[in-house]
């Protein structure tokens, strides 16, 4: 097994599929009456949170505590980073504690990568930057996995602003490594420099992608990294490249609709398709528990 989850390309096609089996094995536990198992007892995973999140502390923090690991919660918000602490030093901090795993989000592409050359103990990235989300991306590819029975030769349309989407980064690689077929659908202005070299297509037309996906997810507009207009209005994005009904209906039949969370409702998705059977936004934050506590098994459970 990996040390570290930095990356969604630390994970081939066997140790993707080992998580993701591991991950329904956690979640046929978590079915029954006792909810904790023992396998982490003893220590310590620290969530280290330099940007704001709901859904990803909160899960980590439940799949660390499922497992009896001691789960000590740090943001950013209150403590000596305010005060200009580096990112070394908090390291070198939570290194003197003894924390067994770091869990880390931040708002620089590459954090965690430096953060791993500091600390003794495993590193799992939670989001860096614009750069990668990878236990993100595991989870998205469970969901998919339950929902249609495989991954391989799957048709996945990611769509929205990918420019500033770690989630997509973390995505492409993922299902390129696990057989899945991706094309990125955008406006032109939200689509990365060098995109081309990814492992996926790329569209400008939402209309022409959706007859043949088997699963589209959308994805954030992510207004709070946009420093000048990357399209005309909303109502002209929602129009385009918003999720809408008359959309929804043209998919296949057993298609799913999938988003990452926190959605822009009435922007890059309605709500009538968020809340329709065909949308899986609840069931992978569900999927997301076990998928974090297969992640910290695996990195930790070895170690004893
Ligand atoms: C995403 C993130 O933070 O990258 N959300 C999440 O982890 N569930 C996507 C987003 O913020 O749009």
């Amino acid at each position: 097994m990996i040390k570290h989850l930095l990356s969604a390309a630390d994970l081939d096609a066997a140790t993707a599929t080992l998580v993701l089996d591991t991950a329904a094995e956690m979640a046929s536990l978590a079915g029954r009456e006792v909810k904790k198992l023992p396998a982490l007892r003893g220590r310590t995973v620290v969530n280290l949170f330099y940007e704001d999140s709901t859904r990803t502390r909160i899960s980590f923090e439940a799949a660390a505590k499922r497992l009896s690991a001691d789960v000590i919660n740090f943001s950013a918000k209150g403590s000596s980073v305010s005060k200009g602490e580096s990112l070394k030093d908090t390291a070198l901090t939570l290194q003197a504690m003894g924390a067994d795993a770091v869990v880390v989000r931040h708002p620089a592409s590459g954090a965690p990568h430096r953060l791993a050359n500091w600390v003794e103990g495993s590193v799992v990235n939670a989001g860096d930057g614009t750069h990668e989300h990878p236990t993100q991306a595991l989870l998205d590819a469970y969901t998919m996995r339950s929902r249609l029975g495989r991954l391989a030769g799957l048709n996945v349309a990611i769509v929205g602003d990918v420019l500033h989407s770690r989630v997509a980064r973390s995505n492409v690689q993922l299902l390129h490594t696990l057989g899945a077929k991706v094309t990125l659908v955008a406006p032109p202005t939200l689509l990365p420099v060098g995109v081309d070299a990814w492992p996926a297509g790329t569209s400008y037309d939402l209309d022409a992608v959706v007859p043949d996906s088997d699963v589209v997810m959308m994805l954030r507009v992510q207004r709070e990294r946009m420093n000048q207009a990357y399209f005309p209005s909303e109502r002209e994005y929602a129009r385009r490249y918003g999720f809408d009904v008359p959309r929804m209906r043209r998919l296949p039949g057993h298609a799913i609709v999938m988003h990452p969370g926190p959605m822009n409702r009435g922007m890059e998705i309605a709500p009538e398709v968020a809340d329709s059977p065909r949308s899986t936004i609840v069931e992978q934050v569900a999927n997301g528990v076990s998928v974090r506590m297969a992640v910290l098994y695996l990195l930790l459970g070895g170690k004893a």
